[in-house]
């Protein structure tokens, strides 16, 4: 697959791998992305996953039909990307390894060597010329790791961008790009806020045509949309007007207060209500709706003097992805020691600009005309808040 006359795909599609990163459900697998650029010296931008060592030696042997890599250039050091360099060097022992001094200080962790007289330590503005094609590098840390680097072909106009703007999917998926990259960006590298805007500076300083993600499809068409995303959610501003409720239930009454809740803010016009059931969806999926909407409600009971487990760790996946500036409700349900809202602010209590709701549910056991009406209360309260006209 030509990217442009000179870039070349040369990644692979992994259907067989059943979480990503030890964590991630991946139901429509996950695309290693590699690139070669094609010129009087030829680069190989990264390498692919361990299981695809044959396929990803045998897309580059083909591609370059019967010439040989100059360069292997390293941008991120994670082993979804990283894990065949030293099988690329012993079957192109004279190709250059380009990468930061942190890449090579892990590569020397990871293989025992950093290729030491074939290599070549790039940082930030350094370039590199392979013909007619001028690579910049430019540092990258924290998106995701901190030896990170992207580089920009000034003669093409493409970013390679390492994990940046990446998705979950194989290559030939068809599902919706904003979805899938939007739980990959909250799940890997939502903690990363700042570095990622840190990266959206420089790159508002290149002319970039196309992006050529680590993992997900080349993006080349209407690229604003996908830097705009990327600016919400990094600067951990709602995408939309929207109630996620969160909630964890172990005989099903938090469950009937949430349907409650979830049918009156819908009749009341709320543009969005998606409810999440911790202990039965996909974390991730909770955690991504969590940071696109404005507005949080989380239900959950006490349990073992503290909250019942699926939201404990709901909430750790929160605060330590920093969440911030949104509206939350809380619901709590205490059969005989009702501590949940107590114990759920407390968790949140470092995360900066949240607003809690000034109605807190309590529930004692099950729903009666009491919560009810602390229910339909909470509502009008987020409705108010929200501005639904
Ligand atoms: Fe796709 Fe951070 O590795």
């Amino acid at each position: 697959m030509n990217i442009t006359n000179d870039i070349k795909y040369i990644g692979v599609n992994d259907r067989e791998i059943d979480l990503f990163e030890g964590q991630y459900v991946v139901p429509n697998g996950m695309a290693y992305n590699s690139y070669a650029i094609v010129d009087d010296k030829i680069a190989i931008m990264d390498s692919v996953d361990i299981n695809f060592t044959e396929e990803w030696l045998d897309n580059i042997k083909t591609t370059l039909d019967g010439r040989s890599p100059d360069y292997l250039v390293v941008q991120h050091m994670e082993p979804d990307h990283s894990a065949n360099i030293a099988n690329f060097k012993e079957v192109y022992p004279d190709a250059v390894v380009v990468a930061s001094a942190k890449a090579f200080a892990m590569m020397k962790n990871f293989f025992g060597t950093d290729f030491d007289g074939k290599n070549l330590v790039v940082g930030e503005g350094d370039t590199l010329s392979l013909g007619r094609h001028e690579l910049v590098f430019v540092t990258a840390p924290m998106v995701h790791w901190p030896e990170v680097i992207v580089t920009y072909d000034k003669t093409d106009k493409v970013l390679f961008s390492a994990d940046g703007f990446g998705k979950f999917g194989a290559l030939d998926a068809e599902e919706d790009w904003a979805c899938e990259a939007r739980r990959y960006y909250f799940g890997i590298v939502g903690k990363y806020g700042l570095p990622v805007q840190n990266l959206l500076k420089k790159a508002a300083e290149l002319d970039i045509e196309i992006i050529c993600p680590l993992h997900g499809p080349v993006l080349s068409d209407n690229l604003g949309y996908y830097l705009n995303l990327y600016d919400t959610w990094s600067a951990y501003r709602p995408e939309e007007e929207g109630i996620v409720i969160a909630y964890t239930s172990v005989y099903g009454n938090t469950k009937k207060a949430v349907e409650y809740l979830a049918d009156k803010l819908r009749g009341l016009g709320c543009p969005k209500v998606a409810v999440n059931d911790l202990a039965r969806c996909d974390m991730a999926e909770a955690v991504e709706d969590a940071f696109r909407y404005s507005h949080l409600v989380l239900a959950t009971t006490t349990y073992n003097s503290d909250i019942f487990p699926f939201m404990r760790e709901f909430i750790d996946h929160l605060t330590e992805r920093d969440y911030k500036n949104r509206k939350i409700a809380l619901i709590e349900n205490g059969s005989w020691a009702p501590i949940a809202a107590k114990v759920m602010r407390e968790k949140l209590s470092a995360c900066k600009n949240i607003e809690f709701a000034e109605n807190t549910v309590k529930i004692m056991s099950a729903v009666n005309d009491d919560s009810k009406a602390q229910l339909d209360a909470l509502a009008n309260e987020l409705i108010r808040n929200m501005e639904v006209k």
